[in-house]
């Protein structure tokens, strides 16, 4: 069958889509759900889903002449911001990080009463929000690079930041983006009243311990309802972080649009965020690695496109990760390259031999055809990488 490669901002009503059957790790924004586009909403649809290119079958289409769709005439702009530089970026909302964690700390440890406070967080959340403003890719590298120990802390203020940046990226107002990022951040307030020996179980659960794990959702929305006047969306949020799109997850078994959107959002960032984490019971994940398993639950956990957005938003090989190239030296990918998310741009520290190149060197993967990752290290391999000094060094 005579078939034709497309951009989405290209497709036209009447074309017919075929399945070429290619892999996602090669096509990771490749749309290729079978059949007729039969309208301009179902091609808004498919763009807003994060997809990018597409195949078409001539022969079985009927292409109606159009006006050519291109973003800006559907109102759709690139969502990243960059609007300061990484390296600067990263200097200023350091300390920011690590303020959030020592207070998640503390709202953490006085929850086991029962009790919580959200003033205190609220700039708190304002600062990530201004960070995620001014550069995408800070917060979301800073929270995959800096390992406490205490996961639980860490982890509330790296939900919070995942579902900011993908909310953002996702179009959702400054309003909304700040009761997304207080949700994320006392997403597992109810853990605190798990008991401590299920909580840090450095094994796996029986089910019966498992059953007691599950009941932190209802309780953490619990314990903030008791706020007065907390926004709905916030309890919904919390409530729902372990309900899954086909009705296999917890408390409410719910399916499909009956889970709020606040409660997707942060079942991805918890998701992403639990996978890639060094946990008591197993190492860091390269995030690359915790985006392919993902990928393979995505069926079951999420509603068709959305972790293709956050994969999308955060690319193959988030910033910050570090990899091998097939050249044999060693470096920390930059920048990301949303058209070509397997070539993003490198920051080359490491030869061959060992030896470390200062400054690093800058390749940008797709300029140079010959030269691919070969794989994301691991922390153990990425040991003497300083992969914070080597962003912070970087002008991008
Ligand atoms: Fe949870």
């Amino acid at each position: 069958m005579p078939v034709l490669h497309v951009s989405v901002e290209d497709l036209r009503p009447g074309m017919y889509i075929v399945d070429m059957g290619l892999s996602w790790i090669d096509h990771p924004y490749l749309y290729a759900k079978e059949g007729l586009i039969r309208s301009h909403a179902q091609i808004v649809e498919i763009i807003h889903q994060g997809f990018a290119e597409a195949y078409y079958d001539t022969e079985q289409s009927n292409i109606q002449p159009a006006e050519p769709i291109t973003l800006k005439s559907l109102g759709i702009s690139p969502a990243v911001p960059k609007i300061v530089p990484l390296g600067e970026e990263l200097e200023q909302v350091e300390n920011t990080y690590s303020d959030c964690v020592r207070h998640a700390k503390e709202f953490m440890l006085e929850a086991r009463n029962g009790t919580v406070d959200l003033e205190p967080s609220r700039p708190l959340v304002q600062g990530i929000i201004d960070s995620v403003n001014r550069n995408i890719d800070a917060l979301t590298s800073l929270a995959k690079i800096k390992h406490y120990d205490e996961y639980t802390f860490a982890h509330c203020v790296n939900v919070s930041i995942f579902s900011v940046a993908f909310g953002k990226y996702l179009g959702l107002d400054q309003k909304r983006l700040f009761l997304l990022g207080m949700a994320g951040l006392f997403h597992d307030l109810g853990k605190m009243q798990v008991p401590v020996e299920i909580l840090n179980a450095p094994r796996r659960l029986t089910d019966e311990e498992f059953a007691v794990m599950k009941t932190h959702a209802l309780l953490g929305q619990k314990t903030l309802a008791s706020v007065k006047g907390i926004a709905p969306e916030i309890l919904m949020g919390v409530g729902q972080h372990h309900e899954k799109h086909d009705g296999s997850g917890y408390p409410d078994c719910l399916v499909g649009s009956g889970i709020s959107l606040f409660g997707r959002i942060l079942s991805v960032a918890d998701c992403y965020d639990a996978l890639s984490s060094k946990r008591v019971y197993k190492d860091a994940m390269p995030p690359t690695k915790a985006l392919s398993i993902m990928f393979e639950m995505r069926k079951g956990a999420w509603e068709p496109g959305l972790l293709e957005r956050f994969i999308k938003m955060l690319g193959i090989y988030p910033v910050g990760t570090p990899v091998e190239l097939t050249s044999g030296f060693k470096g920390v990918v930059a920048k990301s390259n949303p058209v070509m998310p397997m070539q993003p741009v490198a920051a080359v520290v490491r030869a061959p031999d060992g030896r470390g190149i200062v400054p690093p060197r800058t390749v940008d993967l797709a300029k140079h055809a010959g030269i691919k990752i070969t794989h994301p290290l691991t922390a153990g391999e990425a040991e003497d990488i300083d992969i914070l000094s080597i962003l912070k060094s970087l002008g991008n």
